[in-house]
């Protein structure tokens, strides 16, 4: 197959593909890497739904190259768990119930990730404020924001 040969890290592995130039981040993290966990919702940059962190940088990877990724640092849901070992967001996603058809879950949680690395001890109005590039029809957000808060206060104390 020809293509653009790609050398980035993903959730701390170097990783080496070959892609298309029209090809998006979110296309080759599901479709060559079988990273499914970030999604389509949309296509357009307004769901939130394929969230991925870029060097310290939340990204909708519909909207990123795959080639774009040459020499990045890219974070993913999947590199969230340690092995059995849920993160203390996905942890809190399931006792608060924050998620419903989970479509939108992969995303809210590497917005969160985001969100609590630069900001440990967010107001329920940065919380909001932060997430607000994710769209959810089915929760209402209100469990997401209290799982997030819940999150926070085990993270600060850890
Ligand atoms: S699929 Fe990328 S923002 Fe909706
Ligand atoms: S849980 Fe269904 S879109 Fe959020």
């Amino acid at each position: 197959m020809t293509g653009i040969a790609v050398s980035t890290t993903i959730n701390g592995d170097t990783i080496e593909y070959l892609c298309q130039p029209d090809e998006t981040l979110l296309d080759v993290l599901r479709d060559r890497l079988g990273l499914t966990g970030a999604k389509e919702g949309c296509g357009t940059g307004d769901c939130g739904a394929c969230s991925v962190i870029v060097d310290d940088r939340l990204v909708c990877s519909c909207l990123v190259l795959g080639a774009e990724a040459e020499g990045r640092r890219i974070e993913t849901v999947e590199g969230m768990a340690h092995g059995d070992q849920l993160h203390t967001l996905q942890q809190k996603f399931l006792e608060h119930a924050a998620l419903q058809c989970g479509i939108c879950t992969p995303g809210f949680l590497i917005a969160a990730k985001d969100l609590l690395a630069k900001n440990p001890d967010p107001s329920e109005e940065e919380i909001r404020f932060g997430l607000a590039g994710n769209l959810c029809r089915c929760t209402g957000y209100d469990k997401i924001v209290r799982a997030v808060q819940d999150a926070a206060h085990v993270m600060k104390g850890a």
